[in-house]
């Protein structure tokens, strides 16, 4: 399907954030859908951090006062030739950096489930990468700190090769709940198979992260017979290709030790008993013990409770269709454990109505206030995600591909407030001499609100740096003009908070090469020199800034710093 339709209009490119800088997408970006998994699938590049090459959103609607403030995780899976691979966070925050990139990472080929949960009290960033292979996944999981530094990488016990990609969840108590998928051989005659067929049973590992422990472990075919799947067994049911009957793809815990869990091929929610494995009951399927009103699922996906002790709410996405001939969409269902009824309170769809096939996902916002929190979708194996308040009212709506050649498996929103990104890497600094700009970035630091130039005549602990411009952070590159300064051989530059502390310092640059300094190279504005007496003029007028000697970039050159996030597109 096409979605760059003309039923909706581009606001804006993203990543260019100037609004005379604004390119139309729709002109200079190829979304020819028919190319599947081509390298047309646009991406963003940055002279500055040359490494990276994240996707290049299209922003079809935000509503500015609706939207929440925070950042988006999510794992791009394209093809090798899409540029577009690994983890990612972007800034979907209201204001000027609506949609910039906060980090990627090119070390990660394919990641999913990508997100922001806490381990031993610390914000983390948590996924699963590996390799793909028939709707499931052969890998391992992933917690990185805040400094995106891996600190923790598993597999599921006893089945080192067998780390789904469905799910990975950590609990309150620093235990992980991932899925795997089990070749078993067994009779499947009720299935239409054969006597001694094969198929993947679906199952679920609950493990202690720090000891590697087992907790506990379920699997479907103990408890869940063959012909309660909707899927047709087709050619599939030998050793080459067992039949996936079950398709687990969700598991969290509530507050009692009980699962719940979602498969995909039986249509059903399952709650488990998280002693005996017994299933307490089934929701929707072909043996549902609940009365289903206006809420008929199909492949879903996501079945997570809005509140684990509360249990009056369950919200899932729902895939729908097996061809093109409807939506998906996100579900808010009011759950009654006693009467036994399941019901539809809220739809989620975006402005197109897209039909996503496999994967997407549905999050509350403010879980604890369903009445008038946002929601949150991704749209899975289609490359959208879409931001609504509490009614299903589309707030914003954001395409990051060409349909059908990337996916995310899922995507998160977490308050901006949740997430402190201070990388150990120095930031990045371009500097082309025979132009008059320096380009500036740092992949994953969250921090940077002023990003100030130096030059001097020296690489080395003699160096004398003289501030020669500064200006507010633009969005994941920024580019400060330079032209007038009086440039010495090397520049490089400072990275300065709201505080104006120091977050962190650029190599040295001649244009052609990098010098790494030690820290006694440190810039300072105590130098002598029109710079510095600058920069006491200006703080004298702005307290906030007197401490790190931010000066003002009028002052410097006399003219105003232009500034401008950059990002090129790549097609
Ligand atoms: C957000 O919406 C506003 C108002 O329609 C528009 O001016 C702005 O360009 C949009 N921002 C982006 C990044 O698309
Ligand atoms: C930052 O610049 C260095 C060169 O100094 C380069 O090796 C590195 O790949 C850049 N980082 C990114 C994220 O592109
Ligand atoms: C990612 O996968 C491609 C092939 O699919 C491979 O060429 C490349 O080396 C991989 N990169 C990493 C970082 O694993
Ligand atoms: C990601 O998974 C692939 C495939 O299993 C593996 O080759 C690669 O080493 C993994 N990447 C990292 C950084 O562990
Ligand atoms: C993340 O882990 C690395 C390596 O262990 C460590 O150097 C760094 O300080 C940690 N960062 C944070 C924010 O904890
Ligand atoms: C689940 O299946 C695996 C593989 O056959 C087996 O080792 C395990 O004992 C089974 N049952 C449970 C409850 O883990
Ligand atoms: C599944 O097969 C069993 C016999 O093995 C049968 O009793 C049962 O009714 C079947 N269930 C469905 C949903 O077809
Ligand atoms: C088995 O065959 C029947 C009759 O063709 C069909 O209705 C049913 O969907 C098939 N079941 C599976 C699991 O393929
Ligand atoms: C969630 O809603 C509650 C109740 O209205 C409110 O107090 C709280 O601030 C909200 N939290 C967020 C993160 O918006």
């Amino acid at each position: 399907m096409l979605s760059f339709s003309t039923s909706r209009t581009v606001a804006a490119a993203v990543g260019i954030l100037a609004a005379s800088q604004v390119v139309s997408a729709i002109d200079s970006v190829s979304f020819d859908s028919g190319t599947y998994g081509s390298e047309e699938t646009p991406y963003q590049t940055y002279t500055s951090s040359p490494a990276l090459t994240p996707p290049e959103l299209l922003i079809y609607s935000n509503t500015s006062d609706a939207i929440t403030d925070g950042y988006v995780f999510f794992g791009v899976d394209g093809t090798s030739d899409s540029g577009q691979m690994g983890p990612c966070i972007f800034d979907m925050s209201p204001g000027d950096r609506l949609g910039t990139l906060v980090w990627t990472s090119p070390d990660y080929n394919k990641t999913f489930d990508v997100s922001l949960q806490t381990y031993k009290g610390e914000p983390v960033i948590t996924f699963w990468n590996g390799t793909l292979l028939d709707g499931f996944g052969h890998g391992s999981y992933y917690i990185l700190n805040q400094s995106y530094n891996e600190i923790v990488h598993f597999s599921p016990v006893g089945y080192e090769e067998y780390g789904d990609l469905h799910e990975f969840r950590i609990t309150d108590d620093d235990t992980a709940l991932v899925t795997l998928y089990i070749i078993k051989q067994g009779d499947l005659t009720t299935v239409n198979g054969t006597e001694d067929g094969y198929f993947y049973d679906g199952a679920f590992q609950e493990i202690d992260i720090e000891t590697g422990e087992l907790i506990f472990m379920w699997n479907s075919s103990d408890h869940v017979a063959l012909n309660e799947t909707y899927n047709e067994i087709g050619s599939a049911g030998d050793e080459t290709t067992p039949f996936d009957y079950f398709h687990i793809n969700s598991v969290t815990k509530d507050v009692e030790g009980n699962y719940l869990i979602s498969s995909r091929t039986t249509w059903t929610l399952y709650k488990i008993n998280g002693t005996t494995g017994d299933i307490i009951w089934r929701l929707h399927g072909r043996n549902s013990d609940f009365t289903v009103t206006d809420a008929d699922f199909k492949w879903q996906h996501n079945a997570r409770w809005t509140d684990t002790t509360a249990q009056t709410h369950i919200s899932i996405f729902d895939n729908q269709g097996t061809n093109d001939d409807t939506y998906s969409r996100g579900m808010l269902l009011a759950i009654d454990q006693d009467a036994m009824t399941a019901e539809l309170v809220t739809e989620f769809h975006n402005g197109d109505s897209t039909w996503s096939m496999y994967e997407g996902n549905l999050q509350c916002l403010n879980c604890s206030n369903l009445d008038s929190g946002n929601w949150f979708m991704g749209y899975g194996n289609q490359p959208y995600f879409t931001e609504y308040s509490a009614d299903g009212t589309v707030v914003m709506d954001v395409q990051f591909a060409v349909d059908n050649a990337v996916n995310s498996y899922r995507a998160y929103k977490y308050p901006k407030t949740s997430w402190v990104g201070k990388p150990t890497t120095n930031p990045n600094i371009s500097w082309d001499t025979s132009a008059e700009g320096v380009y500036f970035s740092w992949n994953g630091a969250t921090e940077v609100e002023t990003w100030e130039v130096y030059t001097a005549d020296e690489a080395d602990s003699t160096a004398t740096w003289t501030q020669v411009a500064s200006g507010a952070r633009a969005g994941f590159e920024t580019l400060l003009d330079i032209s007038g300064a009086d440039l010495s051989t090397y520049v490089r530059g400072k990275a300065l908070d709201a505080d104006g502390n120091i977050l962190g310092l650029t190599d040295a640059t001649d244009g052609t090469s990098f010098y790494t300094l030690a820290d006694e190279s440190t810039p300072t504005t105590s130098s002598s020199g029109s710079a510095s007496s600058d920069a006491a003029a200006a703080s004298s007028t702005d307290d906030d800034d007197s401490a790190a000697g931010i000066t003002a970039p009028s002052t410097v050159f006399g003219g105003v710093a232009l500034v401008a996030a950059v990002a090129a597109l790549v097609m």
